[in-house]
């Protein structure tokens, strides 16, 4: 099934939120778990949420796939309303979450699919034909026959991966997808999910995760969520500028006549030091340099020339997600949410007070 509409009137945004708010109400005082979310998804788009522990993110995910209805605000998914398209929605969405236990131990992993594939209203010869290819495409070939209870974490989650493409969803929620998986299953997980999206144009993926090398591999847009509220949103990319006014290099030399003194004195040069991994033993000199626009970069050079020195590697080095997350968020991403965590410093920088404002953010995101 397409996400095409088949009067090829323009598809409505995937996911599109405005003020939606959710509380839960529960003793000694409610939990507010979003406080005024407005976001909208592209069909077609990877859209990644990134926030720590209690951000709202699970809850978010909850509402878009109608198993929690919004306190106040809407939601819509390809159009349809959350609270009241419900079935039309459960039919062109799926969720994957992470450390999944669903599942009856004594099926075979082929029997349970199966019986999703029911579920999801295939017919039977329909159902095994989908339920065969999917083993397959997930790499479970091996498995098809072996008791759900006895898969590995891995495994299983393949399995997951698999029952939720089953229904040919429009959009997949991936909640922590890859969790407490090995290297090579997150990324097995991960390459299905991207071979799946390039099959069909307007396949959407909604993803949660915290893995930050995931999220940049992956997401062609992120939101960075605390707290029930978006902090920002933008590329990759467009989220790192935010951490980043200056121009980091690393260089590598040959010899550095002077240290890194040298080239600290040299016009648009704001700082030179060595890099703090460098080796003393190694066979080069090792520097990161801070300059204050790239096109400084040229007296560099010249001026390594002039001194002798031969260039062994020179690479812009990027801010990394976590260096954005870290300056939005204000804790890092293992910590756990706290009432008590001082805000970031808003007035210490511009970027990171704009990055506060949510509808200053969504506009700059589109
Ligand atoms: N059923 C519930 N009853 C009461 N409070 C809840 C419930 N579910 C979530 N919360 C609270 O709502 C807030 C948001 O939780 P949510 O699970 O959406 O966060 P999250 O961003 O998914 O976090 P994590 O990264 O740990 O998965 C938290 O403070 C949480 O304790
Ligand atoms: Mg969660």
């Amino acid at each position: 099934m397409s996400p095409t509409p088949p009067d090829g009137a323009p598809l409505p945004p995937a996911i599109e939120v405005a003020a939606l708010r959710r509380t839960y109400d529960v003793k000694p005082r409610p939990v507010v778990a979003l406080d005024g979310v407005d976001l909208e998804v592209a069909p077609g788009e990877f859209f990644g949420l990134l926030g720590p522990n209690g951000a709202g993110k699970t809850t978010l995910i909850k509402i878009l796939t109608t198993l929690l209805l919004p306190s106040a605000g809407t939601a819509r998914i390809f159009g349809f309303d959350v609270a009241t398209d419900t079935r039309r929605i459960r039919r062109i969405m799926n969720m994957v979450a992470g450390g999944e236990q669903s599942g009856y131990g004594i099926l075979t992993v082929r029997e349970q699919l199966w019986m999703f594939s029911q579920f999801y209203g295939l017919g039977t010869r329909e159902g095994w034909r989908r339920v065969d290819a999917l083993v397959e495409a997930v790499g479970l070939g091996e498995q098809r026959l072996q008791r759900v209870s006895t898969l590995s974490t891995g495994q299983r989650q393949k399995m997951n991966m698999a029952r939720g493409l089953l229904n040919d969803p429009w959009i997949l929620f991936l909640d922590e997808p890859t969790l407490g998986l090995d290297v090579s299953a997150a990324r097995s997980i991960r390459e299905q999910v991207l071979a799946w999206k390039a099959e069909i144009p307007g396949r959407t993926v909604l993803l949660t995760t915290h893995y930050m090398a995931e999220a940049d591999e992956l997401c062609e847009r992120i939101a960075i969520v605390d707290r029930g509220r978006i902090l920002a949103i933008g590329t990759p990319a467009e989220l790192k500028r935010r951490v980043q006014r200056d121009s980091i290099f690393r260089l590598a030399v040959d010899r550095l006549d002077g240290g890194p003194a040298a080239l600290a004195r040299l016009p648009g040069v704001v700082s030179a030091a060595l890099a703090s991994d460098h080796a003393p033993d190694a066979q080069h000199v090792a520097v990161n340099l801070v300059l204050r626009e790239d096109a400084a970069l040229g007296g560099v050079v010249t001026a390594l020339a002039r001194m002798g020195s031969q260039i062994r590697s020179l690479g812009k080095s990027e801010p990394t997600l976590e260096d954005v997350f870290v300056a939005l968020v204000g804790r890092g991403l293992a910590d756990e949410a706290d009432d008590t965590a001082p805000l970031p410093p808003s007035e210490a920088d511009d970027d990171l007070a704009a990055a506060h404002a949510p509808s200053h953010d969504a506009e700059a995101g589109r």
